[in-house]
């Protein structure tokens, strides 16, 4: 019909931002989509606090669950986060009702990847998740789409803007991490608990997803060789740069003859390397394909507006009656994966 009805669950940064995105553009969006994108429904935990949104004839569910059964919804935003609770339980009655799903979750996502798009599959629903990784760049669309001709010899990325916010303002003011890290807190990109970031496991959650969609494979969060930023020191940065190194957090992921090769820690990178210039809260991913060669994109990888941008992109392909494989290939097709031995260089 000329409507999709949406279902929005969770009204943080995310959720109220994605509200406030398709409300603003709704024009542009019917026009380059015939279809009106209309949220008709919203669960939150707090009913009464003012987030700025006109949510005036829209439903209102207490328990974001109940949004899957609405059948007023044609399909979920699931904006809630965490890996599992109330986050899972939405993801898994929408897909059992063969409703789609757009998310921003990569734990969830990256923990029960193999599970949800097996299920997503079944049921023929699509299940989407540009939000997931590095915010607002289309880095799931590049590689599902735009390079889909290439095999894809890896990839790699600056996938969490806290931590390279915490390591540029070490290399520009010398000071060190711990008098870093409240600082990036106020600004507000870190996760709830910004061990998240500074220990790697939000950019492992996401190079966990790249992986999959480079290889088509199930993520394998638990495979990943994860070292956060914690350790790294002013004196660290100070010899790389005299040595003509930046350090940056960078997940990396290939396909080696002993299987995936998932890494996610500290690196030294040639100062002239464009993604070494890459600083702040900015995320990057460079993608080596075997006929394009290497292809960087880099933008906000947190945030209202960026995740939002990228949430709706998810919105406008259900609206066009796209649906891609979940993580590149059929789920039943999925390769066992092993771990492989790092390598040393
Ligand atoms: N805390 C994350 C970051 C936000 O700093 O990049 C998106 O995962």
């Amino acid at each position: 019909s000329d409507f999709l009805r949406i279902g929005v669950a969770g009204l943080g940064t995310v959720g109220a931002g994605t509200v406030r995105l398709l409300q603003d553009n709704a024009a542009l969006i019917r026009a380059r989509t015939g279809r009106r994108l209309q949220v008709v429904a919203v669960s939150a935990r707090d009913r009464r606090r003012d987030r700025g949104l006109d949510l005036s004839g829209i439903a209102w569910h207490d328990d974001p669950v109940a949004l899957a059964a609405n059948p007023d919804v044609d399909v979920i935003c699931e904006l809630i986060g965490g890996a599992d609770g109330p986050a899972l339980d939405l993801t898994l009655a929408a897909l059992e009702g063969g409703k789609p799903v757009v998310t921003a979750n990569k734990a969830m996502l990256a923990l029960h990847g193999e599970r949800l798009a097996g299920l997503a599959e079944r049921r023929g629903a699509a299940l989407c998740f540009e939000a997931a990784v590095a915010g607002g760049i289309p880095v799931i669309k590049a590689l599902r789409e735009g390079l889909a001709a290439n095999r894809i010899e890896r990839v790699y990325g600056i996938l969490n803007g806290t931590s390279n916010y915490i390591l540029s303002t070490m290399q520009e003011t010398g000071r060190e991490f711990a008098d870093v890290l409240s600082e990036a807190q106020a600004l507000g990109y870190a996760e709830a608990d910004p061990s998240f970031d500074v220990d790697g496991i939000d950019a492992a959650h996401k190079l966990a997803l790249l992986a999959a969609l480079a290889y088509g494979v199930a993520p394998r969060f638990d495979q990943i060789h994860i070292e956060g930023i914690r350790h790294v020191s002013a004196l660290d940065i100070a010899l790389a740069d005299e040595l003509g190194y930046r350090i940056k957090l960078l997940g990396t992921v290939r396909y080696t003859e002993a299987g995936l090769e998932q890494r996610l820690h500290p690196a030294m990178v040639r100062k002239d390397a464009p993604i070494a210039e890459v600083d702040g809260v900015f995320n990057a991913v460079v993608i080596e394909g075997d006929r394009v060669g290497s292809v960087m994109l880099q933008g906000r990888g947190a945030g209202a507006g960026p995740t939002a941008s990228a949430v709706t992109a998810d919105l406008i392909d259900i609206a066009r009656g796209i649906r891609f494989p979940v993580f590149g290939v059929p789920a039943s097709d999925l390769l066992t994966v092993t771990s492989a031995p790092l390598s040393t260089h």
